[in-house]
């Protein structure tokens, strides 16, 4: 693994070593040069003052030139050669030279007859010299040759660049010690949270991270927090659901074999009583089998990957089919069903669906209500959807039972939803078939007594009805 510790800190340390190699070239260059600029033009000034005086001179031998010289300001020049036309030494100071090729810049001047001015820094010093050719009534006589040696600029200059190169390494070993020094507090709050990561990988469902401070890293910190704590409850739900499942499949198998085995151990059982004992077997089958069909159809509406392709469906259409089948159960309770339908309610869902949520929701009013009781389902087309609503006056729902009623298995009064032939499911179907098809559900109290459910539904777009 490539530790973003290192990446960063080597980004870092590139971009110091680029600057700081900027911080100690560039200024010293500027000065070099601007130091030359002054001399280039400083010494022609100086040098042609000479060239003139000399030029004046009928002859040039070394005592005329040395007469000439001792009138004039030379003492900022390290040494003086004077040549004649063909470039032999007729005075020279001696002294230090600059380098070999003044003595070409000598003879460039005499031929060209044109001043050669060369400055070169050396580190120590700015060596200048300057050759300017002399000249009388338009012939060349001779050259001048003037040599600087100036060590003084340079000595600021070399300070200069000391300073400079301390300063440098003053900044990056400060610069390297804080992004080191804070890389390492954001690796250690990130290597925190990978291990708060890997605890709740590991199963621990219910760690939390610790948050420290309201930064970037705190914020990744919350979100883990909250995803963690959305899948210890989606795990508990999980674990609750496998428990309740598989109890509610328990009971009647505990049945079936309490039946079978009595069948079985007693041999002389009279044929009345068998015939009874395997109709009962033959209920905790078909008990278990709508248990099955419902908690299959509940993890398919779970299931993400199972895609349900909605169609127009006419609510009024589904919730007349659902009563045909439900009028005989309310005739054997003595509940009355009342129905206020409007026509043209049309919703995107799929047929089967939108007849299960009726009908569970009926079935749900006449199983739970009281005899000479009644249900009244009502349907209206609403501005932007529709709403079904199913009201009866039943024993109704206890306030704290309502938020669950929702749930799997979840029944206020197990014995009569039992007896009744229920398994606490349909709701949970209703719900989420509900909820599948972008509608919702809510339950609240009928007045005086009883239980209003209602449902509602977006209206289908025209695009979606084709319309
Ligand atoms: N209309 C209603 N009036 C009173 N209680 C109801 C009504 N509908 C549902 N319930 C309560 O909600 C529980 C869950 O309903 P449901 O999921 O349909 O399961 P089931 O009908 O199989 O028991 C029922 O057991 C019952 O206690
Ligand atoms: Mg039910």
């Amino acid at each position: 693994m490539r530790s973003l510790r290192f990446q960063f800190v080597g980004f870092v340390a590139a971009l110091l070593i680029l600057l700081l190699v900027l911080l100690n070239t560039y200024p010293i260059i500027s000065s070099r040069d601007a130091v030359f600029e002054e001399k280039l033009s400083s010494l022609p000034g100086r040098a042609s003052a000479v060239a003139s005086s000399l030029s004046s001179l009928d002859k040039l031998s070394r005592e005329s030139v040395a007469e000439v010289l001792r009138f004039l300001d030379v003492s900022g020049f390290a040494r003086i050669v004077v040549v004649d036309h063909a470039g032999l030494v007729v005075y020279d100071t001696g002294g230090p030279t600059g380098s070999q090729t003044d003595i070409g810049d000598i003879l460039r001047a005499l031929e060209n007859s044109k001043t050669v001015f060369r400055s070169v820094f050396s580190g120590k010093a700015f060596s200048s010299s300057m050759v300017t050719p002399l000249s009388a009534e338009g012939t060349i006589t001779g050259a001048v040759y003037l040599y600087e040696y100036d060590a003084e600029r340079a000595e600021v200059i070399f300070s200069f660049q000391n300073r400079l190169r301390a300063l440098s390494i003053g900044i990056a070993v400060f610069a390297l010690a804080t992004v080191g020094i804070f890389s390492a507090l954001i690796m250690r709050r990130l290597q925190e949270l990978v291990r708060s990561m890997r605890a709740v990988a590991a199963g621990d469902y219910g760690h939390r991270h610790v948050i420290k401070g309201q930064d970037e890293i705190a914020e990744l910190g919350e979100e883990f927090n909250l995803l963690t704590e959305r899948l210890e409850s989606t795990e508990q739900q999980r674990r609750r659901f496998v428990s309740d499942a598989s109890h509610e499949l328990k009971t009647p198998l505990a049945s079936i074999r309490l039946l079978s085995d009595s069948i079985v151990q007693n041999e002389d059982m009279p044929p009345d009583t068998v015939r009874e004992f395997v109709t009962d077997i033959g209920n905790e089958a078909q008990r278990l089998q709508r248990t099955t069909e419902k908690l299959l159809e509940l993890s398919r509406l779970d299931d993400n990957t199972v895609k349900f392709s909605p169609e127009p469906v006419d609510v009024k259409q589904a919730a007349l089919d659902a009563l045909v089948f439900l009028r005989p159960l309310a005739k054997e309770k003595q509940v009355h069903i009342k129905s206020e339908l409007d026509e043209g309610c049309v919703v995107m869902a799929s047929q089967d669906h939108m007849f299960q949520i009726i009908f569970n929701l009926i079935e749900n009013a006449i199983k739970y209500n009281v005899p000479e009781g009644s249900v009244t389902l009502s349907l209206k087309g609403l501005e932007d959807g529709v709403e079904l609503s199913v009201e009866d006056t039943g024993i109704g729902i206890p306030e704290e039972d309502r938020p669950q009623i929702f749930s799997r298995f979840y029944r206020v009064d197990k014995a009569r939803s039992r007896e009744a032939g229920g398994s606490g499911l349909g709701l949970s179907i209703v719900h989420d078939a509900v909820s599948a098809y972008g509608g919702s559900i809510t339950v609240e109290q009928n007045k005086p007594q009883g239980s209003r459910f209602i449902v509602r539904f977006p209206r289908p777009t025209s695009e979606e009805t084709g319309i």
